[in-house]
């Protein structure tokens, strides 16, 4: 596998690659905002879904052993943490339509939900347009790290509060929370009677020095951890996702929910792709991180050499950039504007991640070294354009 092959992905129905037009108001851009790889996925991956193939059915399928082992070796592996069989639970759509679930079945409709923010788009609108009311609890800036603030969070709680939504590691701003933050909410939760639902479908991109602490061990009975193999394998096109349950009333609620949408069956290909994700792509992903952590410090470098008005937020896990363009003094709609129309590159602004976004933009930096040099210059000849920059101070 070489990382720094250019993939031409144009013209394979990407959303990322084919639908700039749409979204940006031009087709002649490169894209930084979606998060998928441009890398390819996983050689075994790949010949697995090829290899079922050979047959010509591809009917109504069911979940071998293997593949709840395959997952319970995962966690067990990755983020040394014992899962019994029972407390899995799949959800092919992927973990969004996993937390809707959630959210319809485990609250009631007036019950209001908590989500720290900036905040990934749909985790929000999960909330809202389920009718629940959105508490947005922002984290706080420290030093330059986004981090959980307990008295802030307790202040915002309500009576009619049931759930929080955590994400970890966090999408956008790239934290991995400690195990002193996650104990701020273990405990918040289990006073105030809260269903504590963690997604963390980023947690097998932590970079290196970092450590991932999967919610769930730390011992509240009523979490839900929600993770996929979708981002770490790069294989959104074939979803999958897992929820780990340790309580068997939440359990039979939630699969009451996969019942009524009829998600009981997989998609043949999203199972055999997480399958052999699990199973025989541990060192391809060893080797993206790697990859991904490069490219992290080479935008950084980059930018304090080049452009060092902007400055980026220094990342624990995912291949997400959050950047901060505060300094430039310009708003959002100008930046946007000079991204897309002058430096032909698309990121997603920081209000797409809710009000705390202000002054930010995602980066998605999984692309090969070249492809992300190019999105830097881009950017830097966006904001050089008739002198955006104005000095500081
Ligand atoms: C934090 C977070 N949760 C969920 C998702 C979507 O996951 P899925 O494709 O499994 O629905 C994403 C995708 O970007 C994400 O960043």
């Amino acid at each position: 596998m070489d990382l720094d092959r250019i993939i031409e992905r144009r013209g394979t129905d990407s959303y990322k690659w084919d639908d700039n037009e749409r979204l940006f108001g031009r087709r002649d851009l490169m894209p930084f905002w979606v998060a998928d790889m441009d890398f390819e996925t996983p050689a075994p991956i790949l010949d697995a879904i090829r290899d079922r193939c050979r047959h010509p059915v591809l009917g109504y399928g069911i979940r071998s052993e293997a593949y709840f082992q395959a997952v319970i070796d995962w966690l067990r592996d990755r983020h040394g943490w014992n899962v019994p069989t029972e407390w899995l639970t799949f959800c092919p759509p992927g973990s969004i339509v996993g937390i809707n679930g959630l959210i319809t079945k485990l609250t009631e409709s007036t019950a209001s939900i908590v989500v720290h923010m900036p905040a990934y788009g749909p985790l929000t609108a999960l909330v809202r347009d389920n009718g629940r009311h959105l508490i947005e609890c922002p984290l706080a800036e420290r030093n330059g790290r986004f981090v959980i603030d307990e008295v802030d969070l307790v202040s915002r709680l309500k009576p009619d509060t049931r759930m929080i939504i955590l994400c970890n590691p966090h999408n956008p701003t790239g934290r991995v929370f400690t195990a002193q933050e996650l104990g701020v909410i273990a405990r918040v939760a289990e006073e105030r009677d809260l269903l504590v639902v963690s997604d963390e479908v980023h947690c097998d991109l932590v970079l290196p020095g970092h450590r991932h602490i999967p919610f769930g061990t730390l011992g509240g009975g009523r979490s839900i951890t929600v993770i996929s193999p979708n981002k770490t394998f790069n294989t959104a096109g074939i979803p999958q996702a897992t929820l780990v349950i340790p309580d068997p009333t939440v359990r039979q609620q939630f699969r009451a929910y996969l019942n009524t949408m009829q998600l009981n069956h997989d998609s043949t290909f999203g199972a055999v792709g997480m399958l052999a994700g699990y199973r025989y792509c541990s060192s391809w992903l060893n080797r993206v991180i790697d990859y991904v952590a490069a490219n992290h410090r080479f935008v950084a470098d980059w930018l304090a050499k080049n452009l060092p008005e902007l400055k980026k937020v220094s990342a624990e896990a995912t291949y997400l950039a959050w950047l901060d363009f505060r300094a430039t003094g310009l708003s959002e709609v100008e930046i946007m504007h000079r991204l897309v129309h002058k430096g032909r590159v698309g990121l997603y602004p920081g209000t797409d991640f809710g009000a705390a976004g202000v002054g930010f933009f995602r980066m998605n930096v999984a692309c090969p070294r070249a492809q992300l040099e190019r999105g830097l210059e881009g950017i830097r000849s966006a904001l050089m354009a008739e002198r955006a920059i104005r000095p500081i101070g």
